[in-house]
């Protein structure tokens, strides 16, 4: 038999395929093995929604501002969130998305695109088309919805919108019944339900949820709609094809429409619903009338009130994706890199900046914050795309810095302060930092944000130019060393669960913020390979912009843990991961488990270590050697079979999951990146695959989440039951893949002064062209395998690509 060709492999899919074309990933059946989501809006208004239509909305704060309410944890899963229900006289009703009814359908298809997610279902004859996404500008979400009669006979059809509001704040939603089953408040317009909880006493906020078409009915009390011991799949009001005009007075509160329809053979209706978030000033907060202002929500719906505007709306949000996307595009001869480095990379780098790690199907929404590590790092992924927004990004993280360089480890996006229940004394976040700035002034060339007044832990007051915040940061490490002259690890580095000086006894105990922060003696090599790539960094930018002096000591103290590192962090055949607070090796060939972690091997290299003495190609080969499984390189091996607490959180996760040596997928790129450096094409490509979800798309049933973005982990060998991923979507793992792919692999790397284009490929990629947009310019970068090493700009020769004041420019490079 012949290879079956790129569209029947297609077909073969178990739960759909990608449609690069439309940018969409099709989802083909609701039985996918979890829920498959995609996120709405970019902005302060946002949506998550699953490919069965489970998911919420929330106004800029997933925890405090929620308009719909979402049960984590429920039976089945994924229930909650936007409700529709198709019910045609004397049949079974449905549901466009499949739930909440669960009614078998004759055609479904959810196509996940970039900010929105279309429903295309059908049942009997009748056809919807249901597509929902935040539009550009607005706080409000559009259902826009089209129900077509496929039939040959006319049909009588109601149709029913529902939203399960929230009352705001999620956690106290969840848990203060003694109060909120009293405060529930709703106001009735035809065709609108407002959602006022609390408006009468503090809040000057309210939801809406309307149409733009004619209603037939309503209801806003969740029991009267559902009926005596009803659920969402079978409301008693759908069933008894009526509403009940129900008001609410505290209870559940709801807002439900009712419409209904009358098609002939090949007639349709459109209804636009809006689910939408309003503010009003404190002091303005009534109509004369003594009732909610309303102007926002009339002026949106009023705006929407017409078909063409919705339309209006998707064509803009479309265009705001293709301007985002056009800063960087990938034209090779390989179909799955060109979908990841031009669609799906830089959509996850996007929903990562926007979500940090607060909401999706893994994240409540209730928990942390921005973090500080993490979105440093994410930063790295969105800085081409929205590099003044990234600015912003940098000045809110360092405001929460303190003045002797140490940080707070977390933010909350609302208030941009420091989050005190977590606190500091995670001693690699410093350095994120400097790494952050950096990519950000080689991006942009806007060295005029080292100079940005910046405070200290956000008091007034104490605001120094940025560039004295990376100066602490820097010297916040080289002030804490231990006893072999490694980065004191405190809480905890990059790895949350290695927390040498905690010592927990105490079950439900936080790893993090337990016993004393700092030690005298455990230390990280992890932190050392930081220092010595980002000190480094910072070293240059001095160069950059004149503090010779400074540059050359903080030069030789990036020696000195160099050294340090090779002396003390190399167990002879890989470098070590860390010392307890006992001064005992962990990750080296001396312990029981836990004898090579992934993080030092990857990180060393990259800074550059051993790959002059030969260290850096043995540990990465001990790296494939040990850690190397089909889904990806594990974080250590052999797995922690009992707890230590002289270990922490790591030893606290069975084998194979999380910390304790699941294909913890955020560090896989810099082995990617760290196999470029000694120049190994093929290993760096070959890493970069197993964990890439468009590669394991065929694995879905194994792999379990959406094969169109990276999860956290993915279970090791050590689980007896490897492959399964978990807690898709917010992951550092975004950034650093786009970083590996597009620089690492493909090689164009932004300097200080233009771009650099090093390419480090495999065998099986031997000619592309980058398009990337860099300071204004478009660069039309083509690269070709011949076996020698050239560039020329324009027909002219050089070693770099030198900054550009034209708008396009060719590239010709030959490797
Ligand atoms: C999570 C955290 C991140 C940490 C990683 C490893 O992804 O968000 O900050 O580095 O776990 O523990
Ligand atoms: C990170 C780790 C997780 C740990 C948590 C603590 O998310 O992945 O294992 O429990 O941090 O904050």
């Amino acid at each position: 038999m012949n290879a079956p060709n790129e569209s029947e492999v297609r077909s073969f899919m178990q739960y759909g395929h990608f449609d690069d074309a439309r940018k969409e990933y099709v989802i083909t059946t609701p039985n996918t093995p979890l829920p498959w989501i995609n996120y709405l809006g970019s902005e302060d208004f946002f949506g998550m929604i699953s490919n069965t239509g489970g998911g919420y909305a929330f106004y800029r704060d997933a925890k405090l501002q929620r308009l719909l309410r979402y049960r984590y944890n429920s039976v089945p899963a994924d229930v909650g969130g936007r409700f529709y229900y198709i019910k045609e006289r004397g049949k079974a009703a449905w549901s466009p998305a499949f739930l909440p009814t669960k009614t078998p359908l004759d055609a479904y298809e959810c196509r996940h695109g970039l900010g929105y997610t279309t429903f295309l279902s059908e049942k009997d004859g009748l056809a919807a088309e249901l597509t929902l996404f935040v539009p550009i500008g607005e706080t409000c979400e559009l259902h826009d919805l089209t129900l077509t009669n496929r039939g040959t006979l006319e049909k009588r059809v109601q149709i029913y919108g529902c939203m399960e509001w929230c009352l705001w704040n999620a956690v106290d939603d969840a848990q203060n019944y003694q109060r909120n089953l009293n405060i529930a408040e709703s106001e009735v317009e035809p065709s609108t339900i407002y959602h006022v909880t609390e408006y009468r006493e503090r809040r000057n906020h309210y939801a809406y949820y309307g149409v733009n078409a004619e209603t037939s009915g309503f209801d806003t009390d969740r029991n009267t709609f559902l009926g005596h011991m009803g659920d969402w799949s079978a409301p008693r009001a759908v069933a008894e094809e009526t509403s009940y005009a129900s008001h609410i007075t505290g209870w559940y509160p709801i807002a439900c429409h009712r419409l209904d329809v009358t098609l002939a053979p090949g007639g349709s209706v459109r209804a636009c619903f809006v689910l939408g978030y309003g503010e009003n000033p404190k002091d303005a907060k009534w109509d004369a009338d003594g009732r909610v202002r309303k102007d926002t929500a009339r002026r949106v719906l009023a705006k929407f009130a017409d078909s063409a505007a919705v339309d209006a709306a998707r064509a803009e949000l479309a265009a705001y994706w293709d301007r985002l996307l056009s800063s960087y595009r990938l034209v090779s001869p390989n179909e799955k890199l060109n979908r990841m480095a031009n669609i799906w990379h830089q959509y996850q780098c996007m929903v990562t900046f926007n979500m940090s790690r607060s909401a999706s199907y893994y994240e409540t929404g209730t928990g942390r914050g921005m973090g500080f590590r993490d979105s440093c790092q994410d930063l790295f992924g969105f800085v081409h795309m929205v590099p003044e927004r990234a600015r912003e990004r940098i000045i809110d993280i360092a405001s929460i810095q303190f003045a002797d360089g140490s940080t707070y480890h977390q933010y909350q996006p609302l208030t941009k302060r420091g989050n005190a229940d977590i606190g500091s004394g995670f001693n690699d976040d410093p350095l994120w930092l400097v790494a952050a700035a950096v990519c950000y002034i080689k991006e942009t060339g806007d060295f005029a944000v080292l100079e940005h007044p910046t405070p200290f832990n956000n008091k007034p007051g104490s605001e120094a130019p940025l560039l004295e915040h990376l100066r602490r940061s820097v010297g916040y490490i080289r002030s804490h060393l231990g006893p072999h002259g490694l980065p004191l690890i405190g809480r905890a580095d990059w790895n949350d669960c290695l927390n040498l000086n905690c010592f927990s006894e105490t079950s439900g105990e936080s790893f993090q913020t337990s016993g004393p922060s700092e030690g005298p003696v455990a230390e990280s090599v992890f932190i050392a390979a930081m220092y010595v790539k980002y000190a480094a960094e910072y070293a240059e930018l001095l160069e950059q912009v004149g503090y010779e002096a400074e540059s050359v000591s903080v030069r030789l103290s990036v020696q000195e843990m160099e050294r340090a590192v090779l002396k003390h962090g190399w167990d002879g055949a890989w470098f070590r991961r860390a010392y307890d607070a006992f001064g005992d090796p962990v990750g080296s060939k001396e312990c029981d488990e836990g004898r090579i972690f992934i993080e030092p091997q990857g990180f060393c290299v990259m800074a550059g270590i051993g790959v002059e003495t030969g260290e850096a190609k043995k540990a990465l080969d001990s790296t494939r050697e040990h850690l190397l499984g089909e889904y990806g390189v594990e974080l250590l091996v052999p797995c922690y079979t009992r707890y230590r607490k002289e270990l922490g959180e790591i030893s606290s996760y069975p084998p194979g999951f999380k910390e304790n040596g699941s294909v913890f997928c955020h560090n896989n790129p810099w082995i990617v990146c760290a196999e470029a450096v000694i120049g190994r094409g093929n290993e760096a490509f070959d890493v970069y695959k197993r964990i890439c979800p468009a590669y394991l798309e065929d694995k879905s049933d194994v792999h379990e989440t959406e094969p169109y973005c990276y999860s956290q982990t993915v279970t090791g060998r050590a689980s007896g039951n490897p492959g399964h991923a978990k807690n898709s979507w917010l992951t550092g793992t975004a950034s650093w893949s786009f970083v590996s792919l597009s620089q690492a692999i493909l090689g164009v790397k932004p300097d200080y002064d233009g771009l650099r284009v090093e390419p480090c490929l495999p065998d099986e990629l031997d000619e592309y062209t980058v398009e990337r947009r860099f300071r204004g310019c478009l660069y039309r970068i083509h690269v070709k395998k011949t076996g020698e090493q050239s560039l020329t700009v324009d027909g002219k020769r050089a070693d770099r690509i030198p900054l550009q004041d034209r708008e396009t420019v060719t590239v010709e490079v030959t490797v």
